[in-house]
C-alpha cells in the first residue's frame, strides 16, 4: 500500500513537474505537444521564415558549424532536430559516401525534408527517423556525430537530450551544437531586443500567418542557458573538451566537445 501511495505521489509529481514555454510556465508533460504545435504550424514556411528572418544568417552559422566538423567519408553523422534537413544536406555535400540521419520529433518538418532531398536528387546516404532527442531511438555507440542547429532550446530536459547525446556517441565521436545564444556587446541589447521582440513576430505574422510561433521562438532564446551555463551542462553530461565559438556577436553560439 505505501508502495501504491508512493508510486501515485510520483506520478503526482511528475505531472506537477513545470517548465518553460517561452515565457510561460507549463507543466512538462504538455511542452513537447506545445512545442509541436509550433512546428506543425510553421513547417511549410520555415526555410522561407528563416531567410527573411535571419537576412540569410542562418546559412552563415550552418556552414560555419559544418566547417568546424569537418565531414569526412567514412563518418554516421546522426543530426538531431534535424527538421527540414540544412545540416544534414551540407554534411553530405562536403562528404561524398558518408551517412547522415535526420531525427526529428516533428513528422511535419521531416515531410518537407524529404521533398527537399528529393528535389536535389538526394536519394541515397540519408535516412529520416521520427524521435525525440530525450529519448533517441538509435543504439548506443552508434554514431561518429551528433549535430543539433537550432533545436535543443525546444527540449523539455536538456539534460536527458545531452544524456543521449553521449550514450549514441562511439567513443572518439563529435558533439556539436549551433543555438541562439546571448550578445557578446551589451551595447547592442536595446536594438537585438527591439528586433527579436518587435519585428520577428511580424515577420512570422506576415510569412507564416502565425505570430504567437514566433513569440515562442524569441522567448525560447532569451529563456536558453548563455554560453558559459550551457558549456558547463554539457561538461555535466560527460562530454569533454568543451569548446564555445560565438557568430555575429553571441547572436548565436556554436558547442563542440568529444566523447572520449
Ligand atoms: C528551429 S527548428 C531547427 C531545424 C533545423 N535543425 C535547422 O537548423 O533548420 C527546431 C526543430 O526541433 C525539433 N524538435 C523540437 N523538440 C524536439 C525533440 N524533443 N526532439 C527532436 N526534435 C525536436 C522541431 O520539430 C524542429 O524541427
Amino acid at each position: 500500500m505505501v508502495a501504491d501511495m508512493m508510486q501515485r505521489q510520483n506520478t503526482q509529481n511528475r505531472t506537477q513537474e513545470k517548465t518553460h514555454f517561452g515565457f510561460r510556465e507549463v507543466g512538462t508533460a504538455e511542452k513537447s505537444g506545445l512545442v509541436r504545435g509550433v512546428f506543425d504550424s510553421v513547417a511549410r514556411r520555415y526555410d522561407l521564415m528563416n531567410d527573411v528572418m535571419s537576412a540569410g544568417m542562418h546559412r552563415l552559422w550552418k556552414s560555419a558549424m559544418i566547417d568546424w566538423l569537418a565531414p569526412r567519408p567514412e563518418m554516421t553523422l546522426l543530426d538531431v532536430a534535424g527538421g527540414t534537413g540544412d545540416i544534414a544536406f551540407r554534411f553530405l555535400k562536403r562528404a561524398g559516401g558518408a551517412r547522415a540521419i535526420v531525427c526529428d520529433i516533428n513528422e511535419s518538418m521531416l515531410t518537407v525534408g524529404r521533398d527537399r532531398a528529393v528535389n536535389r536528387g538526394l536519394l541515397d546516404g540519408i535516412d529520416w527517423l521520427c524521435g525525440n532527442a530525450e529519448a533517441l531511438p538509435l543504439a548506443d555507440r552508434s554514431v561518429s556525430a551528433y549535430t543539433i542547429a537550432f533545436g535543443i532550446r525546444n527540449v523539455t530536459h536538456i539534460e536527458r537530450a545531452l544524456a543521449e547525446a553521449r550514450r549514441v556517441l562511439r567513443p572518439g565521436g563529435r558533439f556539436l551544437c549551433l543555438e541562439f545564444s546571448r550578445l557578446t556587446v551589451g551595447a547592442l541589447e536595446p536594438l537585438y531586443d527591439l528586433y527579436s521582440f518587435k519585428a520577428i513576430p511580424a515577420i512570422g505574422q506576415w510569412i507564416t500567418d502565425d505570430r504567437e510561433s514566433y513569440e515562442y521562438l524569441v522567448e525560447s532564446i532569451r529563456r536558453f542557458p548563455d554560453q558559459q551555463r550551457f558549456a558547463e551542462m554539457i561538461a555535466a553530461a560527460g562530454l569533454s573538451q568543451v569548446k564555445v565559438r560565438n557568430l555575429s556577436g553571441g547572436i548565436a553560439a556554436m558547442h563542440s566537445a568529444w566523447r572520449i
